[in-house]
């Protein structure tokens, strides 16, 4: 059993929502554990470097205005498989696409306004945890 970790957002539009205990309710339920979370507003600054992998992509300025739009919870995730476990929870990033059960089906607004976002990969999700938490503030 490999024990790993990997980070995870809730985003603007399910703060907006209250959705938060419910979205950590279906990770818990996953398998997974919250090691770290906390609640913050980006600022532009930090939306466009964590995003910056999409700078070129046409929806970047409305990725970035979103994601600064209103409060999110960054958080770390540990379990086993973690950043595959997540996905999995997670479902595709367009919420019509999700498969039943996952969190963007049930609350997914459309393919910006998801509700979530999870690292893509282990050495993804190691850069993301870094980018928001101090390994003092992670606790399994
Ligand atoms: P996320 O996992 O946070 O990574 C980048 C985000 O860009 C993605 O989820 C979507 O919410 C958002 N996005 C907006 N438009 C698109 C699009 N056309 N294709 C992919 N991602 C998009």
């Amino acid at each position: 059993m490999t024990v790993s970790r990997t980070f995870s957002i809730i985003k603007p539009d399910a703060t907006r929502r209250n959705l938060t205990g419910a979205i950590d309710a279906m990770l818990e339920e996953a398998g997974l554990r919250i090691v770290a979370q906390k609640r913050l507003r980006l600022t532009r600054a930090q939306a466009e470097e964590f995003y910056a992998v999409h700078k070129a992509r046409p929806f970047f300025a409305d990725l970035v205005a979103f994601m600064t739009s209103g409060p999110v919870v960054v958080q770390v995730l540990e379990g086993e498989d973690a950043v595959a476990r997540n996905r999995a929870v997670m479902g595709a990033t367009d919420p019509a696409k999700a498969e039943p059960g996952t969190i963007r089906k049930r609350f997914g607004e459309s393919i910006e306004a998801n509700s979530v976002h999870g690292s893509d990969s282990p050495e993804t999700a190691a850069a993301e945890i870094a980018f928001f938490f101090t390994p003092a503030e992670i606790t399994g």
